[in-house]
């Protein structure tokens, strides 16, 4: 979809929603602070002790959703450079822009910390695959600033539960602590895109019919950039600390359900087709993950007749 005159106008049309729900924002998030549920008290010296697996204390597949998960709130440099390069600077979305920012930035403040404290990752190739990951950046291909929000609805939900579920996988009271604070922040961020999302599709169904379908037809994680991601995010789905059940049954469908999309009525032929499409995308991702999932027996009865 393509930036068009009619896309901006429509998101200036909510801005009253967008102040509000920012306003409601500040005093719904509750502030933390990393360093209040970081455990320093484990830090030793990297230089006099330096870092073996087995000083490790987590399960690798958890060690590899939180370092997955770490890495790509590295890249917010370029996510803020998405948000508040769609909005005019001085308008209320520059503003959230700012302040979403902020709150972001002690995501991997804090799962930093609390991964080189406890000595859950190799310190060093995590800082290698930091830099790999910065430099490759990330980009999101539509200009539309209507996708914006369709897509961090759906990435922010994403992002809450894998935060989550890595954190309640990790048998770790510490890491479940930090992981949750940084789960509800993510389900905070999530409520306010959510929301703008749902004033726009009353003011204008069809453009934001159709920017829903383009962001849930092609969903991807913001991390696909991140050096070994396939092997990684396997390792994650196996683990269910993100998978495409998990997408399908607890980011797509809980979104087509919060905004009623089956029920819109008065769309024009072209704004119908695209409802219609939108609502076989939860049974495409099923069928996918039953098929994901059927591979991943057949190999772990290979395993096992091998074994
Ligand atoms: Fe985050
Ligand atoms: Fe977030």
């Amino acid at each position: 979809m393509t930036a068009t005159t009619e896309s901006f106008e429509l998101v200036a049309s909510v801005e009253p929603e967008i102040v509000r729900l920012m306003d409601e924002h500040r005093e719904r998030r509750q502030h933390w602070y990393a360093h209040d549920v970081v455990p320093w008290e484990m830090g030793r010296s990297f230089r006099d002790e330096p870092w073996d697996e087995s000083q490790a204390t987590l399960s690798p597949e958890v060690r590899t959703a939180l370092q997955l998960n770490l890495l790509t709130e590295d890249n917010l440099p370029y996510y803020h450079a998405k948000i508040a390069g769609s909005f005019d600077e001085g308008s209320p979305m520059a503003e959230w822009s700012r302040l979403w920012t902020a709150e972001e930035g002690q995501h991997s403040i804090a799962i930093r910390n609390y991964l080189l404290a406890t000595r859950n990752c190799d310190p060093a190739q995590l800082e290698d695959e930091r830099v790999a990951t910065v430099t490759k950046g990330w980009t999101y291909d539509s200009p539309c600033p209507v996708e914006v929000f369709a897509y961090t609805s759906a990435q922010e939900l994403a992002t809450r539960i894998s935060h989550r579920n890595a954190g309640v996988k990790a048998d770790c009271e510490i890491a479940h602590e930090v992981m949750t604070r940084v789960a509800v922040d993510e389900n905070h961020h999530f409520m306010f895109y959510r929301g703008v999302t749902t004033a726009m599709l009353k003011q204008a169904p069809g453009s934001v019919l159709n920017a829903i379908h383009q962001v849930l037809a092609n969903f991807q994680m913001p991390g696909t950039g991140i050096p070994n991601f396939n092997r990684r995010a396997v390792a994650i789905a196996r683990a269910g600390i993100y998978n495409l059940r998990i997408h399908a049954e607890q980011v797509v469908q809980p979104l087509l359900r919060h905004w009623r999309i089956d029920a819109i009525e008065g769309l024009d032929a072209r704004a119908s087709e695209l409802q219609e499409k939108i609502l076989t995308i939860p049974d495409t991702l099923i069928a996918q993950a039953e098929a994901f999932e059927a591979r991943l027996s057949k190999r772990d009865a290979r395993t096992a007749a091998g074994a």
